[in-house]
């Protein structure tokens, strides 16, 4: 046998290998590792390809032949091989479980208004469908209307650097949302009627207490209104808010803008007045929602209204502590994580 024919066969031989190593290639990848161990730059039939230099001048077209022929049939083999693992593939998937085209679809989740904005516009709701119109202020203000405007002495706690965020000597992160009574008063004359949301800030940090937090400012401004319009009112704004039945009571406080003042208190959503054991109302039966009191003649003053002639009430409410309780959230820094897996659940 000559040199020629003997690659012959070894061409042929290495066709044949080929194809039966590729009916156990399972994946694209396997087919093509399988075929580049023969016909790849150092496969098998690329090395007897090499091998044409050995043949005499006169045999080379022929083997020349020879070899394309053989790697055509290689080729062939593979792309056979290719489409039969498709087919395959293919042919498994229909035989499969059916795709269900009538399954819904995954909805995608809607965000809901944050637990603390909820409750705002729940406590505003109220406040406007007993007339009063929302107002608001600036995040930043003066001391003169975050405090002497509104009668705080200069050594009252609050205005103390320790307490309250200050950006300059007489400018400060509000600590209340009372300025905006004095920014209203300014520029309208009575009679007042407004109920104003907003962030407020101090220099504390724990269960119960965030450095910012929110409030809502009420006031009311007009001739003759008596602490009796007063109780009557914010009576009806908390059973509006937390149901018909809901005790309310007025407690004497003080407040450097108002005199007399009071603190609002609930009775306790948790317990209903059961008491015993109840860790919310602490045993007390009521809940604090916030401050009120009559408007005190030194404000009028500052602001330009005739105190013999005008007489208001004003109050005060956390949002974050009534967002606290109506949805039963022990720590405040939860409202302030961003945390979805919370947030969700309101
Ligand atoms: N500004 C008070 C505070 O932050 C809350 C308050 C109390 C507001 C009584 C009022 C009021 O308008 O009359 O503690």
């Amino acid at each position: 046998m000559g040199l020629i024919d003997e690659i012959g066969e070894r061409l042929d031989a290495l066709v044949r290998d080929l194809e039966s190593s590729l009916q156990g290639a399972r994946s694209d990848d396997d087919v093509r590792a399988r075929a580049a161990r023969i016909v790849g730059k150092k496969g098998e039939l690329t090395a007897l390809e090499k091998r044409i230099r050995e043949v005499p001048p006169e045999d080379r077209r022929e083997l020349g032949r020879r070899i394309n022929e053989a790697k055509a049939r290689a080729d062939r083999i593979v792309e056979a091989r290719l489409a039969a693992l498709r087919a395959e593939a293919r042919r498994r998937e229909l035989e499969g479980p059916a795709l269900d085209v009538t399954l819904p679809g995954r909805p995608r989740r809607i965000g809901s208004l944050h637990p603390v904005r909820q409750c705002e516009e729940e406590l505003l709701d109220a406040l406007q469908a007993l007339g009063f119109e929302v107002a608001d202020g600036p995040e930043i203000e003066t001391t003169a209307f975050n405090f002497w405007k509104l009668g705080f002495a200069p050594d009252h706690p609050a205005t103390c650097m320790q307490d309250s965020f200050y950006l300059r000597d007489d400018v400060l992160l509000r600590t209340h949302t009372s300025p905006i009574q004095v920014r209203e008063m300014l520029s309208h004359p009575p009679p007042v009627r407004i109920a104003a949301p907003g962030t407020v800030y101090r220099r504390d940090d724990d269960v119960t207490h965030s450095p910012m937090f929110h409030q809502i400012e009420g006031l009311l401004v007009d001739e003759d209104v008596t602490f009796a319009d007063m109780k009557g009112i914010l009576t009806l704004f908390v059973r509006r808010v937390f149901g018909p039945d809901t005790p309310v009571r007025l407690r004497p406080s003080y407040f450097p803008f108002t005199e007399p003042s009071g603190e609002i208190d609930i009775g306790c959503l948790i317990c209903s007045g059961r008491k015993v054991g109840c860790r919310v109302c602490k045993g007390t039966g009521w809940l604090e929602v916030g401050g009120c009191g009559m408007v005190h003649p030194v404000v009028f003053e500052n602001v330009g209204y005739d105190p013999e002639r005008f007489s208001g009430f004003a109050f005060g409410m956390g949002v974050d502590r009534i967002a606290m309780l109506r949805f039963g959230i022990g720590d405040i820094r939860l409202l302030y994580e961003n945390d979805v897996r919370f947030l969700r659940q309101f």
